[in-house]
């Protein structure tokens, strides 16, 4: 898991080499330390208007941080950098009025701090007022992963679609995409809907209290992690893993204070077992489908077994496990699913008919359950990650793995803490618009894009 390549470009010998011959030098991302408060320090410039209709949502937000917020970059001066750069565009309304973009960014844009966001807040083009507006929504898409890729020393840019009516739901995505936990995450667009208020007791810092989460795959690599921070946010997790894993499935569950769970997923009484748990917990308000292998060869060269195995632990026993929790009722109600899907499941790759089909299924499931699921006030979202820092990946032949790291806006791979983060996000009782979605964890990876 040591990246030799950003252990040289952190000295300055090595940095001088790297950019003498043009080679791309990353920039450490900074990543969310457990017992930060503020989600994002530093200078802020918010460009919003008087008849916006989320203007004193994304105020409001910010004024809970500890940053210095500026509405003009005349007012802040010419030396002053900036953490983030918030765009309020829910008043374009046509194609001509998108120069307000350009006018807002071309005079700071190069006056982003290192791990900078980049946040534009638009309407979803599907409920647009108009024609005219809903083509100018749909072209902040192609603006936000275009400056994602310009804007270098890791920083990210991220639009987020807020409906008309779900301005009270902008708190979760935007302190999501200006905190550090988003630090792998660039060029995503996240929709959000109408959603629940949140508890008046509500606790940023702990927004997982008295959650139940069951995490599959948690033994080891981003299921320990998901499993680790979901802990660390106050939710009791149960992890599962298949018996040969017992021994650091143990280790994992006692040193998060949850509990473990024995069992292959694929197995025909797994739903059973995982119902029984779930109903001596009460139910379960978190669910994550982590749990994935890999089995890679051509499609000519591919035996049966490599496909079914593949679709089986990634696909169909996701899809058996939710239906059996949806029939006995144990998803609570404002529950949340969360699936691991991956980046393959959106580009495709080279010897991976099978795990491409399978976490592009999954994909599938997401989009197919949220409008189902929602009637019963849960939400399913996925996570697509890219190059992230593994034993998986560890194993890769060193030019692949060099080149699955270098190919993003971040030039390095991402940590199984990334993945955990976005988890979290969507786990969160904050996060009750947000269903249906999939953001990948992936650096803005060219792979795809
Ligand atoms: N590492 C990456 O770069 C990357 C990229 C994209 C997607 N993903 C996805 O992220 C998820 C986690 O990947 P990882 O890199 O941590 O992998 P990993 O191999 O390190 O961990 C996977 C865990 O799942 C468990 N598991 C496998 N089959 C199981 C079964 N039948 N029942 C119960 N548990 C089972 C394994 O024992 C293991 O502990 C997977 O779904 C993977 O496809 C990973």
């Amino acid at each position: 898991m040591s990246d030799l390549y950003q252990t040289i470009a952190k000295s300055n010998v090595g940095r001088t080499i790297l950019k003498s011959v043009n080679l791309p030098l990353p920039v450490p991302l900074e990543r969310y330390q457990h017992g930060q408060t503020s989600f994002i320090t530093g200078n802020v410039l918010l460009g919003t208007t008087e008849d916006s209709r989320i203007k004193q949502a994304i105020e409001s937000t910010l004024s809970e941080s500890d940053a210095m917020v500026y509405t003009s970059a005349v007012t802040a001066g010419d030396e002053v950098k900036f953490k983030s750069l918030v765009f309020d565009a829910t008043t374009i309304n046509s194609s001509d009025e998108l120069i307000k973009l350009y006018e807002f960014f071309k005079p700071v844009i190069k006056r982003t701090a290192p791990n900078g966001r980049i946040v534009v807040i638009g309407t979803p083009p599907e409920g647009a007022d108009t024609p005219q507006q809903a083509v100018a929504q749909r072209a902040l898409e192609g603006f936000v992963r275009s400056i994602g890729k310009e804007v270098k020393k890791s920083c990210s840019a991220q639009l987020i679609y807020i409906s008309k009516g779900a301005e009270n739901q902008l708190t979760s995505p935007l302190r999501f995409v200006l905190s550090p936990k988003s630090a792998y995450v660039s060029a995503q667009i996240i929709r959000v809907n109408k959603g629940s208020a949140l508890p008046k007791e509500f606790d940023w810092n702990k927004p997982l209290k008295d959650k139940v989460a069951l995490v599959t795959g948690a033994a080891r690599g981003i299921g320990e992690s998901i499993a680790e921070v979901l802990a660390r946010d106050g939710a009791k997790v149960i992890c599962l893993d298949i018996p040969q894993a017992a021994q650091p499935l143990e280790t994992v569950a006692r040193r998060i204070g949850g509990e473990a769970l024995q069992l292959d997923i694929t197995a025909e009484n797994a739903p059973a077992e995982i119902a029984a748990k779930l109903k001596d917990m009460g139910g379960a308000d978190i669910i994550v489908h982590n749990a994935g292998v890999t089995r890679d060869k051509t499609l000519g060269n591919m035996p049966e077994h490599f496909w079914k195995m593949v679709m089986d632990i990634n696909l169909t026993s996701e899809e058996r496990i939710n239906d059996k929790l949806m029939e006995e009722k144990l998803i609570n109600k404002n529950g949340r699913i969360v699936c691991v899907s991956s980046m393959s499941g959106i580009a495709g790759n080279f010897g991976q008919t099978n795990y491409g089909a399978s976490k592009a299924g999954v994909i599938g499931l997401v989009q197919t359950y949220a409008p189902i699921l929602g009637k019963e006030k849960i939400t399913i979202n996925a996570v697509a990650p890219g190059f992230i820092e593994t034993k998986m990946t560890d194993a890769m032949p060193f030019t692949i793995r060099e080149a699955g790291r270098r190919m993003n806006s971040m030039s390095q791979g991402g940590r199984p803490q990334d993945v955990a983060e976005t988890i979290a996000f969507f786990s969160s009782p904050a996060s009750s618009g947000i269903t249906g979605n999939v953001v990948r964890v992936c650096g803005q990876s060219l792979i795809g894009a």
